[in-house]
């Protein structure tokens, strides 16, 4: 592949991976994001100056800071840069502060997405990836979660406007042809990490002898996915857009493709791991002990998560596979480096 790829969130931390692999690769790369203030924006500019130092070969990386919500400006970038392949990683991530700050879902999620299909429609985008995420399996018991099963019950706002872009993007993929992939992640973590999230939140802690606030007394678990896996199977998907399935039966409940170029697939490690033995290989790692807090159940939160990789080894081949072992050596490594 060689074309211009255009990447929305590139000072996140799934785009910022997806940029770097980009270019390291020698695509043209637009980066976009608004640099906001939700997490640490040190750690947003660190990752910016590493993309702005790779060595280019005959390729391009160029970087706007722009808020999706401003049309206008999305537009230019659109006609002067002419992407043929948009990964919109930009949103306002994270389930618990969807409670606190409704607004600003609203506005990049659902204002800010709506703008992407409409600048990837009008100006004939070929390939639109999307980042959904395994929160819309709500409160769904049925494990793993697969991608035909029903998400009509999403238990965070979050959830529900990524929810809601699946439904934006099959409208989309439906009327205009734009062909779009929606990609549910599951829990990602790793070098240059979130630390909003579980695995930071938890390292943080145990380094600093701080007390470890477990929720629902543990009793949970997650697919934590290791940020490798996603940018390669993100590398995958760039050469694979959507594509209609002639031979969809809608009256086939097995059937997760559609009449319309849009297919949604799980992105999770397939196996699912309690929360406390999470702990415990980061404990093992950096030869600490968590002091331990049991609280009860966050609203907003779901008790576990589980993908089902069948449907997305049958499109791409492969499904992400680091184990855990390595990918917290790697993610400790890279916490003690930048932190110390
Ligand atoms: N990391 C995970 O485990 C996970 C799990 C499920 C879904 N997702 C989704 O994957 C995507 C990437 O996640 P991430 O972990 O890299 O999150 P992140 O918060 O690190 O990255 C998102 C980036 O988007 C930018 N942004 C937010 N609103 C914007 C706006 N209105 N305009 C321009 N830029 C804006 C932020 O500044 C940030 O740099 C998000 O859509 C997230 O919801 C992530």
């Amino acid at each position: 592949m060689n074309s211009t790829v255009l990447v929305t969130g590139s000072a996140g931390f799934i785009g910022y991976h997806l940029c770097k692999r980009l270019l390291d690769s020698g695509n043209n790369v637009i980066g976009i994001d608004n640099v906001n203030d939700y997490y640490d924006v040190n750690l947003k500019e660190k990752r910016l100056e590493i993309l702005n130092k790779v060595p280019l070969k005959n390729n391009k990386w160029e970087f706007f800071r722009t808020d999706l919500t401003n049309k206008d400006s999305l537009l230019k970038i659109f006609e002067n840069n002419s992407p043929k392949i948009v990964v919109n990683l930009a949103a306002q991530a994270g389930v618990r502060y969807s409670l606190e700050n409704p607004d600003a879902y609203i506005n990049s999620n659902i204002v800010g997405f709506s703008n992407i299909l409409d600048l990837c429609r009008e100006t004939e985008v070929e390939n639109l990836l999307y980042a959904s995420s395994s929160s819309v399996y709500g409160g769904n018991t049925k494990v793993p979660f697969s991608e035909i099963d029903p998400v009509n019950h999403p238990v965070s706002l979050y959830a529900a406007t990524k929810r809601s872009n699946e439904l934006m993007a099959h409208a989309y993929s439906h009327l205009y042809g734009l062909s779009c992939t929606g990609l549910r992640f599951f829990t990602v973590y790793g070098p240059w990490g979130r630390p909003d999230m579980a695995p930071m939140i938890f390292a943080n802690a145990i380094i600093n002898k701080k007390p470890l606030k477990i929720f629902n007394h543990g009793d949970m678990s997650r697919s934590f996915t290791f940020i490798d896996d996603v940018t390669e199977i993100l590398m995958k998907f760039l050469d694979k857009p959507a594509v209609v399935d002639k031979s969809f039966n809608p009256t086939d409940p097995n059937s997760s493709t559609s009449w319309s170029p849009h297919r949604i697939f799980n992105i999770g490690s397939n196996k699912s791991i309690e929360i406390t033995k999470f702990i415990n290989y980061i404990e093992k790692e950096l030869g600490l002990k968590a002091i331990k807090e049991f609280k009860n159940m966050q609203k907003g939160d779901v008790v576990n998560t589980s993908s089902d990789n069948r449907i997305l080894e049958r499109w791409i081949g492969t499904y992400p596979k680091t184990p855990l072992e390595i990918g917290i050596k790697k993610f400790i490594n890279w916490y003690l480096d930048y932190y110390e």
